[in-house]
């Protein structure tokens, strides 16, 4: 293998833009190639990126491709991450990582008996903000966290994205499209989940796209959109997930962690900054900072986005060694929670999980340096 992993994506849409734009700032990895059932999407995206496009069964059957990521959608991951791992090549996915814990079970499985390695997104969580408020939980700033709130809530996703279906689709739904930043960034700070249950609905049976050439088209809506969730970490905390793509506005805070000594209230998952706040006590919340490399990096945005970085470290964790931070127990841990919350949505009941996983390694100031170019 090269010392810099060679590295080909397959599923040239949305998402494939930003990997390949954002690459350069990281060590460890190159992207090479890429592939998607859609010749043309791939040859555009070579085009643009100065790569080399391939029909995907050429792309996994390449020589010099040492690890694929996984850009397809959803309902295509298992599958294309199992042909993956199959042609002897390590797998990184978009997430949801998969659509079962079945399945999750099934790839690492076949890693582990490979000798590859599996990493999914999302790896938001290794932000400046959250790895701040890692840190700050970590170091007692807050005490121990006994309850609090995620809200991920909007008007939904076909506004914006010109191919929408899959979202409204098994596999789709808030909960396994966003809930995986949001459910990766309380365990990462509370560690695993010992039991949800939660109550679900739709508001809409179809929804029309509001972009690009299929403008004005309806889509069938198959999973609920709508789910309110409660979690129960083997910590003891109790954390309410509020999701819906049926909010027209709404002005709760993203998450806020209530501790026996404080409240802390932290960005968006989906983006790397962000502010985060921490109350001492009954005391007016303060704006927290430290110096890290994966913060705001756009003057003109309020959203860092390092989107690779999760590759970068498995990158690095590779070549050391060392196991890395979006790994397959961490990931499957995270399909365990949401697959559970629709199972609750759907019997009524508390389920308790089955899978467990230790905290990923906090990702501090100096190892996020240690996985960027130059
Ligand atoms: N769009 C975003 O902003 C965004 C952000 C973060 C994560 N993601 C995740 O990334 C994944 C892709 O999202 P997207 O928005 O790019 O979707 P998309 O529909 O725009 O693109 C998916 C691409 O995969 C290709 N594809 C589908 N099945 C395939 C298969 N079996 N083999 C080869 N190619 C196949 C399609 O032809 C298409 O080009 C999803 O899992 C999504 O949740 C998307």
């Amino acid at each position: 293998m090269a010392d810099v992993l060679r590295v080909g994506i397959i599923g040239c849409g949305n998402i494939s833009t930003t990997y390949l734009s954002l690459a350069p700032l990281f060590a460890g990895y190159r992207i090479t190639a890429v592939a998607d059932i859609n010749m043309d999407s791939a040859r555009t995206q070579a085009a643009a990126f100065d790569v080399q496009a391939m029909a995907v069964d050429d792309l996994l059957d390449a020589p010099d491709v040492d690890l694929v990521i996984n850009l397809t959608i959803p309902a295509a991951h298992f599958d294309v991450s199992k042909a993956i791992l199959q042609a002897g090549k390590h797998v990184y996915s978009e997430k949801p990582f998969v659509l079962t814990v079945a399945q999750a079970q099934d790839l690492t499985n076949l890693a582990h008996a490979k000798s590859l390695r599996i990493g999914s997104a999302p790896d938001t969580f290794l932000g400046a903000s959250h790895q701040l408020g890692r840190t700050l939980i970590d170091t007692g700033a807050i005490g121990q966290v006994t309850s609090g709130t995620a809200v991920v809530m909007s008007a939904g996703m076909e506004d914006w994205h010109p191919n929408p279906d899959f979202f409204f689709q098994k596999g789709g739904g808030p909960v396994l499209d966003l809930g995986p930043y949001y459910i990766c960034n309380l365990v990462q700070m509370l560690g695993s989940v010992s039991q949800v249950t939660s109550m679900t609905g739709m508001a809409q049976m179809t929804r029309k796209i509001g972009t690009g050439p299929r403008a004005g088209e309806a889509v069938a809506v198959e999973t609920p959109t709508t789910i309110h969730a409660v979690m129960k970490f083997e910590s003891g905390a109790i954390i309410t997930l509020l999701s819906s793509w049926d909010v027209l506005s709404n002005t709760h805070p993203i998450i806020e962690l209530y501790g026996t000594d404080g409240t802390m209230t932290l960005p968006d998952p989906n983006f790397f900054g962000g502010e985060v706040t921490v109350a001492s006590g009954r005391d007016a919340p303060e704006v927290m900072a430290w110096d890290h490399p994966f913060d705001v990096s756009d003057p003109t945005s309020s959203q860092a986005n390092y989107r690779g970085a999760g590759l970068a470290d498995m990158a690095q964790a590779i070549a050391s060694k060392r196991p890395h931070r979006c790994n397959e127990t961490f990931a499957t841990h995270v399909i365990d929670v949401m697959t559970a919350i629709l199972e609750a949505g759907e019997t009524g009941e508390v389920v308790t999980l089955s899978t467990r996983c230790d905290r990923p390694a906090p990702l501090g100031p100096d190892d996020a340096l240690a996985l960027m170019a130059g």
